[in-house]
């Protein structure tokens, strides 16, 4: 019996959430330190207070007789209101992250309807290693860090402007932040800037990091072809300097010691 009495008394209130307060946008994303707007509308005269709470506290009064009611600047509202429907316009300005969640208009005695708020937040961007140098055709890896980010961030590279896709991501999160690594690994073929860039939807600007890839010219294949062609041709040249001295030394003796022999036959002859 009491059960029957509640689904009459419920029933218009349940209609009125569906049908009679419309609140728009359904979810509303901004940038920190912006503007967050809402529209709540209805098309019965007989409203008297429309109020408008966030995160479950009431931050805003509308009468429809006096306008908006508030001790509050952050939150301010605008009238709409035309032949068709009643409207006003929710703001709330600076959001913060601790902003985000619930947005609720209620109509007294009429209706109520929700929305979502999301506030982003961009953190830093850092590839902490710093300039690299290195050797051509080696692999170099390079680390991005974007640290305190809501939502996760989207992490990209480019080198030298042009955007390349050969890197690994992985985030975690703590209390809402997220702190994303991502790593790249390429081969060192030319010189070439590498720039990180980290960003949420709302941000009108990526944040950045960027380093220099110096590539080293490896010692030259032909390069080392002539330094061993030219110390073979040293060596070789002191080898046959070496040998020819040593013959002639070897040479000049011989003949003093056959010289000398003869000398001394020829002069045992003439005693004889
Ligand atoms: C609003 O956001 C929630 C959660 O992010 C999502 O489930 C829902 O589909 C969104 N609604 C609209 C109308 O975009
Ligand atoms: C609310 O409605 C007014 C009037 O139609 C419009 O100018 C404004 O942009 C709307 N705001 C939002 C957040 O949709
Ligand atoms: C809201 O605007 C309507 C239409 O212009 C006007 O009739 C009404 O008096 C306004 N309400 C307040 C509280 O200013
Ligand atoms: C929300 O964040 C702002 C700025 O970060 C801070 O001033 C404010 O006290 C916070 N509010 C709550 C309820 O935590
Ligand atoms: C990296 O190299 C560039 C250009 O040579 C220089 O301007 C910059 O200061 C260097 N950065 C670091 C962290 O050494
Ligand atoms: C990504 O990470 C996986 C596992 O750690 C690794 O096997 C793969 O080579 C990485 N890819 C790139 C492009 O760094
Ligand atoms: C993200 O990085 C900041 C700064 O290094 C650190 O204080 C924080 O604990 C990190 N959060 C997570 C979830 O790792
Ligand atoms: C360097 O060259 C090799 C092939 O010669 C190519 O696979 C690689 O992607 C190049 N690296 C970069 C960073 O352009």
């Amino acid at each position: 019996m009491d059960g029957i009495w509640l689904f009459f008394i419920l029933l218009p209130e349940f209609g009125g959430v569906i049908l009679q307060v419309q609140l728009e946008p359904k979810n509303a994303t901004v940038y920190r330190g912006r503007e967050a707007r809402f529209n709540c509308s209805l098309g019965q005269p007989d409203w008297v207070i429309m109020t408008w709470s966030l995160k479950g506290s009431l931050v805003l009064t509308i009468s429809k007789e006096f306008g908006a009611i508030t001790n509050n600047d952050r939150f301010t509202a605008e009238n709409h209101t035309s032949d068709q429907s009643y409207m006003w316009e929710f703001f709330i300005k600076s959001a913060q992250r601790n902003d985000s969640g619930e947005v609720i208009c209620d109509v007294q005695n009429i209706g109520r309807n929700v929305a979502t708020l999301s506030v982003q937040e961009s953190g830093t961007v850092a590839i902490p290693g710093g300039n690299v140098t290195a050797m051509e055709k080696q692999q170099v890896t390079f680390y991005c860090l974007a640290l305190e980010w809501f939502p996760e961030p989207l992490v990209t590279w480019t080198m030298d402007g042009i955007a390349v896709d050969n890197h690994n991501i992985s985030t975690v999160a703590f209390e809402g932040w997220f702190n994303s690594t991502s790593t790249l690994t390429i081969l060192a073929n030319y010189s070439v800037t590498i720039e990180c860039q980290a960003t949420v939807l709302t941000l009108p600007v990526p944040k950045t990091s960027s380093v220099f890839l110096t590539v080293a010219a490896e010692p030259d294949e032909k390069d080392q072809t002539v330094l061993i062609a030219v110390t073979v041709s040293v060596v070789a040249v002191v080898l046959l300097v070496l040998i020819i001295i040593v013959l002639s030394v070897f040479y000049c003796k011989r003949r003093r010691v056959t010289a000398s022999t003869a000398f001394r036959q020829r002069t045992r002859q003439i005693q004889l």
